[in-house]
């Protein structure tokens, strides 16, 4: 009569498993790798040997089962010893091995580049006044790059926008301007808006050139809107960016949306209107740095805001010729080139 059920035989199979998951998770030299083998495999004593003569307690029909856990536990243990063989021969560094006099491993930051850093700022400054800030795609139609904006087909005012046309209708954006359409189209007055982004035209690059670069363009459209208050608030900017300090003039201008307009100079950064032969300013002692105005009624008619009961502003801002001038830096392609040397030198306060 078998004096073992394979009830019984089942626990103790299991039991060994257990062992084997304690035993090998902890740490081992050879020593004790040898004495794990030895516990489960030594072909006199070790648990798998055992068992296997157990089996004979068993009766025919429960002798298969039992002998398929024994045989998985076996496999278990040889691949569990191979894992803690291999872990223990993996080379591992010593003390001795680190050579000092070897140079340092210089890790670098990733760090923003100077032309996204100074959005930032402008973005900060514009958020923190209430402005949200808007977006706008790059391929843009004829439509709302010029025509809602108040340039009619062939008015020669689109001469000074060098597109870069894509076909008859679609155009690479040549100022953010389009966004204001956009923005109008879907929502009612008050709105108080900033759109950063790209811009593209047809330029050979030279120091103060490139085919693409970044604007940021400002709309401010509600009941009772006045010059008074693009000028405050252009002024109020442009001296968080620049300082208190700074002189500030605004000019006469002209730009199809936007009537009256004015271009705003800042003083030279540079020379303060004291060397004739600037670099920066040509020896005027102002940079112009934006273009603005009050929002053209017909504007406003084209995206179907009364002009009768609101009124708005507008500007846009090269980002990265003002960034240029902020930093000094003296030609735009710098930016572009992506030269860690030049890139890394750029933090703001
Ligand atoms: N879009 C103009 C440009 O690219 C700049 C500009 C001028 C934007 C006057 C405005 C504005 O919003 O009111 O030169």
């Amino acid at each position: 009569m078998p004096s073992l059920n394979l009830e019984t035989f089942k626990s103790k199979v299991d039991a060994y498993q257990k062992k084997l998951v304690d035993e090998s998770a902890r740490p081992h030299d050879s020593k004790s790798l040898e004495e794990l083998r030895n516990l489960f495999l030594s072909r006199k004593r070790g648990l798998i040997t055992l068992l296997f003569e157990e089996l004979k307690d068993l009766s025919p029909e429960e002798k298969p089962a039992a002998g398929q856990w024994i045989n998985s536990l076996k496999l278990e243990v040889q691949e569990k010893l191979a894992a803690l063989e291999a872990k223990l021969k993996a080379p591992q560094r010593t003390k001795k091995e680190i050579d000092l006099t070897l140079p340092g491993e210089r890790r670098y930051w990733g760090a923003p580049h100077p032309v996204r850093l100074f959005q930032q700022e402008i973005e900060n400054i514009f958020l923190s006044i209430g402005f949200s800030i808007e977006d706008g795609p790059e391929i843009e139609t004829d439509y709302y790059n010029f025509e809602a904006l108040n340039f009619p087909p062939h008015h020669p005012a689109r001469d000074d926008w060098d597109t870069l046309y894509i076909n008859d209708t679609l155009l690479l954006r040549t100022h953010t301007s389009p966004v204001q359409i956009r923005v109008m189209e879907k929502k009612k007055p008050p709105i108080r808006i900033i759109i950063p982004g790209k811009v593209f035209r047809r330029e050979t690059p030279d120091p103060t050139h490139l085919p693409m670069f970044f604007q940021v363009e400002g709309l401010v459209v509600d009941e009772g809107v006045t010059f008074a208050h693009l000028k405050g608030t252009l002024e109020y900017f442009l001296k968080r960016l620049f300082g208190d300090k700074i002189k500030i003039r605004f000019r006469p201008s002209f730009f199809p949306f936007t009537e009256p307009s004015a271009e705003v100079d800042i003083e030279c950064l540079a020379c303060g209107g004291k060397d004739a032969a600037c670099r920066l300013c040509g020896g005027t002692g102002w940079k112009e740095i934006l273009g603005s105005g009050m929002v053209d009624p017909q504007v406003f008619k084209n995206v179907n805001i009364d002009p009768e009961k609101y009124s708005g502003w507008a500007f846009g801002m090269g980002i990265d010729r003002t960034a240029m001038f902020a930093f000094d830096i003296p030609d735009m392609r710098f930016f572009f080139e992506n030269d860690l040397r030049f890139i890394r030198q750029f933090t703001l306060k």
